[in-house]
């Protein structure tokens, strides 16, 4: 909770960086980004992730360098029974940006997720013109499954996504192993 302004502060500055990349809801009121980014909002916003995570659906994340919150790693839509899966999202300050900060932050969720969490298949879904998010996933060894067509509603449309996979057998020693190495 004591994040909350530093969360507000670092997404009203990154509007043009993030705008491009988050998805929304379609039909909810016409907000400022601004409106969307108070401290107020970054409350309620982490009060949904906790029931989200309560519920077994989520596991939330937040990315700081040097003790201040610069972005969040979120795993989401996680799934139990026979498909044992999830699908991450992630951001960062684009002033930090170019740093590996996600690459890192990623792969220690990655890490957790295939072994404390027991999962067996996580996915990133990026839109095919971002190529930063691309070279994360590219640093991670996930490999492209397919292209998702009219995936994701963003930015006022419906856009395409390239989905990106790993399984635990892919790597057995670990993301975090293989992006050092
Ligand atoms: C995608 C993102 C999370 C990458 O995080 P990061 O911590 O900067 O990751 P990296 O340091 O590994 O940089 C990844 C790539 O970004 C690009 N990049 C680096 N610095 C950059 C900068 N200042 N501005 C734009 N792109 C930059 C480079 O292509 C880099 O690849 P390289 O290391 O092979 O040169 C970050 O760019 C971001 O938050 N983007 C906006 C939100 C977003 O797209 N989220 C993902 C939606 S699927």
């Amino acid at each position: 909770m004591r994040d909350a302004s530093a969360w507000s502060e670092a997404r009203i500055a990154n509007e043009e960086w993030l705008g491009p990349w988050e998805g929304r809801q379609p039909g909810l009121p016409d907000l400022t980004w601004q409106q969307r980014h108070t401290p107020q909002v970054f409350t309620a916003m982490l009060r949904a992730l906790r029931r989200e995570a309560k519920e077994g659906r989520c596991l939330p994340f937040a990315v700081t360098y040097d003790g201040d919150l610069v972005g969040q790693v979120t795993v989401a839509n996680l799934v139990r029974g026979a498909f044992q899966s999830a699908s991450v999202g992630y951001w960062v300050d684009g002033r930090l940006a170019g740093n590996g900060i996600v690459p890192h932050a990623l792969a220690l969720v990655v890490d957790h997720c295939f072994t404390d969490v027991g999962l067996h298949r996580i996915e990133a879904n990026v839109r095919p013109e971002n190529t930063p998010s691309r070279r994360v996933v590219e640093k991670l060894g996930f490999r492209q499954e397919g292209l998702h067509p009219r995936f994701l509603f963003i930015d006022g449309d419906w856009r395409d996504h390239l989905c990106f996979a790993l399984t635990v057998e892919d790597v057995p020693s670990g993301v975090l192993s293989r992006l050092k190495a």
